[in-house]
């Protein structure tokens, strides 16, 4: 008998997580390194959130437990704001309020797979998706996507990795870390490929307020509505309302998917903090100023970061569409000596990035996407101008 259960033992040890602590061991010295690695807005969350709560943290009702599911009050603001923001009508008793979107994420295939079903997983993925499905039993059936359709699945792939055992379809628009946003009618044939064959939809909108260009965000079961009895969807405050240490996302789904999930976290976490809640009620309840402005820097950034690196000999980007994410190819870098060093992977290569550029990416690895790296534009400016020329002056 293991010391470490077998189930854990397989969760594997994050890519990022080497580059990481050492990016961090590198700052905590004293090193000037411009990290491209967080998936988080560089801005504070907005003031009126912070102020309820600290209204919310005066409030002795505000120390007590929540029902597990959250606040009524919350519940019915993400009702309504879901309904507000992509259409989707739903009631409050078909929200679950979780740990972030993360947890909603674990909760969702928890409730959902049996051991051995099948969850089609489109690549590059986030890396949370496929340890979620393998704790909670699942399999992971992967599809690789690429430039050529802006790293967007087509529905033969889909058609390809169909088996009788396929449960669920996990879609994510915009996605990390590609940036990838899928269009109306290619959500509709999708929608409606899965609802044909009776799959189930994970579709994770957390990024849904940041799509830039002619980009627009649609919302899976809105655009296929016979969908809905079958799709789960995550969502939260952390991107959209620069929220991610607050740790509030949902989900939404059909009573009973959301009845089940509810009784998981019961005994698993009970409610998201109390005061979290109050300052998500705040976010959800009041309008999409904030998210305006930060839409308008990341634009900003994502254009210099795109023209930035498509200058850099050996590397290409495509323009990402949404999302904070830019998933360049370093393919051509591979191979090439680089300060006496030989990079074959991009594992190896964003290790001398570190270490001769002293810049933070995470490498496409970590994403099922060997040979590109995905940096997050949500970063200064001028820490962005001053990284990628690195690495520019690095690969020249
Ligand atoms: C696609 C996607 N979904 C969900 C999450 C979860 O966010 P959180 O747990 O911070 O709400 C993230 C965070 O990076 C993400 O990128």
């Amino acid at each position: 008998m293991g010391r470490i259960s077998a189930r854990i033992a397989a969760v594997a040890e994050s890519a990022t997580l080497a580059i990481d602590a050492k990016a961090k061991a590198l700052k905590a010295a004293g090193e000037d390194v411009v990290g491209f690695g967080a998936g988080e807005p560089d801005f504070p969350t907005p003031a009126h959130i912070v102020d309820a709560a600290v209204e919310a943290c005066r409030d002795p009702k505000t120390h007590k437990y929540t029902p597990t599911s959250g606040l009524p009050e919350l519940r019915s603001a993400i009702a309504a704001k879901t309904a507000r923001d992509s259409g989707l009508a739903i009631e409050a008793a078909q929200v679950l309020v979780t740990n972030g979107g993360k947890q909603a994420i674990y909760n969702a295939f928890a409730t959902l797979l049996d051991p051995g079903d099948e969850v089609i997983v489109p690549a590059p993925f986030w890396t949370t998706y496929p340890e979620a499905i393998a704790l909670a039993g699942g399999v992971s059936v992967y599809i690789d996507t690429d430039e050529s359709t802006g790293f967007r699945a087509t529905l033969d792939q889909l058609e390809a990795a169909r088996t009788p055992r396929t449960k669920v379809l996990l879609f994510v628009s915009p996605s990390n870390p590609t940036g990838a946003v899928y269009g109306r009618d290619e959500i509709e044939a999708i929608g409606q490929w899965a609802a044909e064959h009776e799959l189930w939809v994970l579709t994770d909108e957390i990024y849904e307020h940041l799509v830039y260009g002619d980009a627009t965000h649609h919302s899976l079961p809105v655009v296929v509505p016979e969908l809905a009895d079958r799709c789960v969807v995550v969502n939260g405050v952390a991107k959209t309302y620069a929220m991610t240490g607050w740790r509030v996302g949902w989900m939404l789904g059909p009573l009973d998917v959301v009845k089940a999930a509810t009784n998981l976290q019961s005994h698993a976490t009970s409610n998201v903090a109390n005061v979290s809640q109050r300052a998500a009620l705040a976010a959800v309840a009041g309008d999409l100023t904030a998210v305006a402005e930060m839409r308008e820097a990341f634009d900003r950034r994502r254009q210099l970061i795109v023209k930035m690196l498509n200058e850099i000999p050996g590397v290409s980007c495509v323009e990402p569409e949404g999302a904070f994410y830019a998933f360049p190819s370093f393919k051509a870098v591979l191979g090439r000596e680089i300060k006496g060093r030989t990079p074959s992977t991009t594992l190896e290569l964003a290790e001398i990035i570190l270490d001769e550029a002293r810049v933070a990416i995470v490498p496409g690895e970590a994403f099922g996407a060997p040979g590109y790296a995905r940096l997050s534009y949500a970063l200064g400016d001028e820490d962005l101008e001053r990284g990628v020329r690195r690495i520019g002056d690095l690969l020249a």
